[in-house]
C-alpha cells in the first residue's frame, strides 16, 4: 500500500482528535496530533516561568525544548525531558498559551518541520490547524472539521467534568472564542479550510459517524485502505 496522508483541520473542540485516533487505529496507520506539540511549548515557557505572551522569553527557550513525540496504540505520547507530560498539558491554561506560543513564526517553522519529519516514512493522520495548508499541502485527503460554538463547549465541558473539573458552561464558550480570535486572525498559518479540504460538520454528528465519514472520503479518494 502506498504512504497516504490525511490532514484533519478545524477549531477547537469540533472532534478532531477522538475522530483521528478513532480513524487511525481503524485503518492501521499513526495519528499525530499537533496541538500536543504546542502544549508541550506552552507547558515548556510555563515551567520555566515564561508567559506565553512574552514572545522574546518564548524565542529564547525554543532551542533548549527536548520534546519527544511517540505514536503508539492508544494514541499519542508526548515527553519534556523524558518526563511524559501527555495528561499535564490538558488543561484551559495551557491550551491557552498553546495557542499564543503559535502566533509565533520560529515556533510553527520548528513545529512544522518535525511534523513533517513524522509523515516522511509513515502513513498518518494528523491534526492541527494548519495541516492541509501549511504542514502537508500535498495530503491525499484533506478534512476541515467544524462544529458550532455551543457544541463544542458542551463536549469540552464533558472531558473537564471527567477528570473532576467543575467548568462553567459560559466560561467554556468564552474561551473557546477567544482561541478562535486566535487561531483564524493570526499572521502566520492561521486556521482556515484548504481549498481542496472536504468541510465536515459535526455538530449533530456522533463520534462514530464522523469516524466513517472520514474513512469514506479517504476510500474515495485512495480506494480501499
Ligand atoms: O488542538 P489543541 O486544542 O490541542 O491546540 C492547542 C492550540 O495549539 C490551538 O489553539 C492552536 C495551536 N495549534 C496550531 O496553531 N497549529 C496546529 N497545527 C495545532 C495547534
Amino acid at each position: 500500500m502506498k504512504r497516504f496522508a490525511i490532514a484533519v483541520d478545524g477549531p477547537a473542540g469540533s472532534g478532531k482528535s477522538t475522530v483521528a485516533k478513532a480513524v487511525a487505529k481503524h485503518l492501521g496507520i499513526i495519528y499525530v496530533d499537533t496541538g500536543a506539540m504546542y502544549r508541550g511549548v506552552a507547558y515548556f515557557c510555563i515551567q520555566q516561568g515564561v508567559s506565553p505572551l512574552d514572545e522574546a522569553g518564548v524565542l529564547s527557550l525554543l532551542n533548549n525544548i527536548k520534546m519527544e513525540i511517540q505514536p503508539g496504540r492508544d494514541g499519542q505520547r508526548i515527553f519534556l525531558d523524558r518526563e511524559d507530560i501527555t495528561s499535564k498539558i490538558r488543561t484551559q491554561e495551557i491550551g491557552l498559551g498553546a495557542s499564543q506560543v503559535a502566533t509565533l513564526q520560529a515556533v510553527r517553522q520548528k513545529l512544522g518541520d518535525m511534523q513533517r519529519e513524522m509523515a516522511k516514512n509513515n502513513s498518518v493522520i494528523m491534526d492541527g490547524r494548519d495541516i492541509g495548508t501549511f504542514v502537508l499541502p500535498q495530503a491525499e485527503v484533506k478534512i476541515y472539521m467544524d462544529a458550532s460554538v455551543e457544541v463544542r463547549a458542551r463536549r469540552r465541558m464533558g472531558e473537564l467534568e471527567a477528570k473532576g473539573e467543575k467548568p462553567v458552561f459560559e466560561v467554556i464558550c468564552e474561551e473557546i472564542i477567544r482561541r478562535d480570535e486566535n487561531d483564524m486572525n493570526r499572521l502566520y498559518n492561521p486556521l482556515r479550510q484548504a481549498e481542496d479540504a472536504v468541510y465536515l460538520d459535526t455538530t449533530g454528528m456522533g463520534i462514530d459517524e464522523a469516524v466513517e465519514a472520514i474513512i469514506r472520503i479517504t476510500e474515495g479518494k485512495i480506494g480501499e485502505v
